[in-house]
């Protein structure tokens, strides 16, 4: 039971099944100087938490992951990269926020998203939530849409760019179609044929159903191409970038990565692994795009923090729409 003092969360201290994923009672965080403290009461269960627990990381990068995640153990045992809450303290220095305020945020690899309480930098990725929606709602607009928008920075997108979403009904490719139609790009959406109704309401003009039809089999180019999945390699869909286009790998692994650059230098063609780390304006811009109807998060399930182990179950299926919304009651 949560007291003054402690407070719920989902914890995992072996890498492995959803079955590793427990609730437990946590010491509450205190915020440091220059933080804050979230009082969370929606998060996304993302299929980086899926990968950090089941240890499901792309060809190449387990050691890197390892620095990152923890080498025998879990070293950070609450997952959840994003937060939707109320900001419940706040440390010495900070004036940005006070007590009361509703606000998103993204962790990134820091986790701890998946509690009642989490603590975030004052000047990192965090903003006043949107106020025409939910918190629970609010959650959901984090994760993709700050990865799809810092991919996005890397290439000029404006009327008339061709951009080719691979993998156009997870959470970045609901966000990457939504964002490019919003830059007046004309977008095809790579999903198989259940998920095209979904796809075409977010905006895609076109959509390939990958299941009947192969995205390089006709004569169809792109200005970007934006591989959400991870089989859209360069060496694969070079011929359906147009000149001085562009293919932004969301997902790729290492032999992907080092290659990019002499692939991009033989081609004329700019090959994206590595983007920035989003900050507080790259949110702010989400929550004007939701908050003036042109941005909506896309939700598939809900679940209760209780039900943590069905909401990983869920993700694991890797046929999820948009996001997995967590609710922290
Ligand atoms: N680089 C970064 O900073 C960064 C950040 C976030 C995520 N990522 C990575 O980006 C990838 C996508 O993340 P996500 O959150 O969007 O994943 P997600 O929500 O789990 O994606 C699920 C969707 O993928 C679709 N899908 C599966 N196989 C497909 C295929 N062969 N072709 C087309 N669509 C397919 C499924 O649609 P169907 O049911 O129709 O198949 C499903 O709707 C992940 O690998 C993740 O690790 C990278």
């Amino acid at each position: 039971m949560t007291t003054d003092t402690t407070m719920t969360a989902a914890v995992y201290r072996r890498f492995g099944a959803p079955e590793e994923v427990h609730i437990e009672q946590r010491a509450i965080p205190a915020p440091r100087a220059g933080e804050v403290l979230i009082r969370v009461h929606a998060s996304t269960v993302s299929v980086a938490d899926h990968r950090a627990r089941a240890r499901d990381i792309p060809a190449g990068l387990g050691m890197l992951a390892a620095v990152g995640l923890g080498v025998f153990r879990p070293s950070r045992p609450v997952l959840g990269m994003d937060a939707a809450g109320v900001i419940e303290a706040v440390g010495s220095g900070v004036t940005a926020f006070t007590p009361g305020d509703r606000v998103i945020a993204a962790m990134g690899a820091a986790f701890g998203g998946h509690a009642e309480y989490v603590c975030i930098a004052a000047d990192g990725a965090i903003t006043r939530a949107p106020t025409s929606l939910s918190l629970e709602e609010a959650a959901a607009l984090v994760f993709g849409g700050i990865t799809a928008q810092a991919f996005f920075s890397k290439v000029a997108i404006g009327p008339g760019t061709t951009v080719l979403v691979n993998g156009g009904s997870g959470a970045v490719g609901t966000a990457a179609i939504q964002l490019a139609t919003h830059l007046g790009a004309v977008v095809t959406a790579v999903t198989s044929s259940g998920n095209a109704p979904l796809v075409t309401s977010l905006g895609a003009d076109r959509v390939i159903d990958y299941t009947r039809q192969d995205v390089t089999a006709g004569d169809e180019t792109y200005d970007v191409i934006v591989d959400c999945v991870g089989n859209a390699t360069f060496d694969r869909v070079e011929e359906s970038i147009n000149p001085g286009g562009a293919l932004l790998l969301v997902i790729s692994d290492l032999r992907s990565m080092l290659r990019s650059r002499r692939q991009g230098r033989r081609s004329g063609k700019l090959v994206i692994w590595d983007v920035d780390k989003p900050g507080a304006e790259e949110l702010a811009h989400l929550v004007s795009l939701a908050d003036s109807g042109r941005y909506q998060p896309v939700i598939d399930r809900s679940y209760d923090l209780a039900d943590i182990v069905d909401a990983h179950r869920y993700v694991d299926t890797g046929r999820k729409r948009g996001n997995v919304v967590l609710r922290i009651p």
